[in-house]
């Protein structure tokens, strides 16, 4: 079966989608440099499918490694490029750090893509790149709106470099996909979302308070102009995520795809408030969140979901997990996680 590449294939998305290739018989090769992420996930992998992928520790950004790489694996046919670095505050603090990993890192996969005779690219991109849309839910042909961090112009840049090299070179061929808010682990348990340190994004802080490791959740703004104050989401269950890039890598190989750039929506299609996935987490679990209105989060944006009819039509892929189910396999992880950290 043919070989896809994975970069950032241990962190969160990375992990998950590397489950869904190889439940389908995909053989995958893992590159990621550990800096966000922990190798033990690839015991979680192997638990699950089977079969340990291949490992290979390495920074998209050390161009000569990765040629290396390419020549000694060199039957890869696509590669999904996860690795990058994703926190906005971190992003306002150290651009160049930013801009070098998120943008080195896909120069040199595009540099060394013909080299090596890889023709496709799946290319992880986020609805930051919308801002605020003026219409909801928002479409792929929506205006880019200017990024509002170093990170989200790094999801910019990255869809315009891929853009420009593919205006220059038929050889190669990507889909990009704009993921909405991924949250949720695996059904078995075994991996889902493990942030270094304090979480910025929600799901991972609430379940971290639900343990006990956080005394209480922040909801950033309650004054927004929503039905309850809080902003709005498009929360996907990380699983439907990454089913999305089987789906984009197979369409790419049966050459399938209608143009040599596409792009793509990954949503449901429904807006959650802040609030309301308190509520449901607390209902769905049987656990109290405590938590605080405090004032708004710079740069956070009021409302945002997707308009995913073209990825459901044209792509043939759907979100099909409940926010309910979704909350229920956060939570399973998080205390499976607790549970083998007290083991170990
Ligand atoms: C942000 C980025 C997104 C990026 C993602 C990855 C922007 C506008 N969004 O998503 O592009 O892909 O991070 O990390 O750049 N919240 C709280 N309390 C918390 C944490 C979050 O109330 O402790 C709220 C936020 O205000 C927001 C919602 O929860 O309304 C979701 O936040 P988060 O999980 O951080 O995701 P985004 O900011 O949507």
């Amino acid at each position: 079966m043919a070989k896809i590449l994975v970069t950032g294939g241990i962190g969160y998305i990375g992990s998950h989608t590397v489950v869904e290739l190889q439940k389908v018989g995909f053989e995958v090769v893992v590159v990621d440099n550990l800096s966000n992420s922990n190798v033990e996930v690839l015991s979680g992998i192997e638990k699950i499918t089977g079969i340990r992928p291949v490992f290979e520790n390495i920074d998209c950004v050390d161009y000569v490694s990765m040629d290396r790489m390419f020549e000694k694996h060199s039957d890869i046919v696509a590669i999904i490029h996860f690795a990058a670095s994703k926190a906005v505050g971190e992003s306002v603090e150290k651009p160049l750090l930013y801009y070098r990993n998120n943008l080195v890192s896909l120069v040199n996969l595009l540099e060394l893509m013909p080299i090596h005779k890889v023709q496709n690219l799946v290319f992880s991109s986020s609805c930051t790149v919308y801002g605020q849309p003026d219409v909801l839910p928002v479409t792929e042909d929506a205006p880019i709106k200017p990024a509002l961090s170093p990170y989200g112009n790094t999801k910019q840049i990255g869809e315009e470099i891929i853009r420009d090299t593919i205006h220059s070179n038929a050889s190669t061929k990507s889909i990009i996909l704009r993921y909405f808010n991924p949250i949720g682990a695996h059904a078995s348990a075994e991996i889902g979302e493990l942030p270094n340190g304090v979480p910025n994004n929600l799901l991972p802080f609430v379940t971290q308070t639900a343990i006990g490791l956080r005394k209480e959740l922040q909801v950033f703004g309650d004054d927004y102009n929503t039905p309850d104050g809080s902003c709005i989401r498009d929360y996907i269950h990380v699983v439907d995520l990454a089913k999305a890039h089987v789906i984009a890598v197979q369409r790419m190989l049966d050459n399938r795809t209608k143009s040599s750039v596409e792009t793509f929506n990954l949503g449901t299609g429904r807006g959650l408030s802040v609030l309301e996935i308190i509520r449901t987490f607390e209902q769905v679990n049987g656990v109290k969140i405590p938590y605080k209105l405090v004032a708004r989060r710079e740069g956070d944006i009021e409302k945002v979901w997707a308009e995913p009819s073209f990825a459901n039509n044209e792509l043939g892929w759907k979100a099909t997990e409940t926010v309910e189910e979704t909350l229920r396999s956060a939570w399973a992880w998080e205390q499976n996680y607790a549970q083998r950290s007290k083991i170990d």
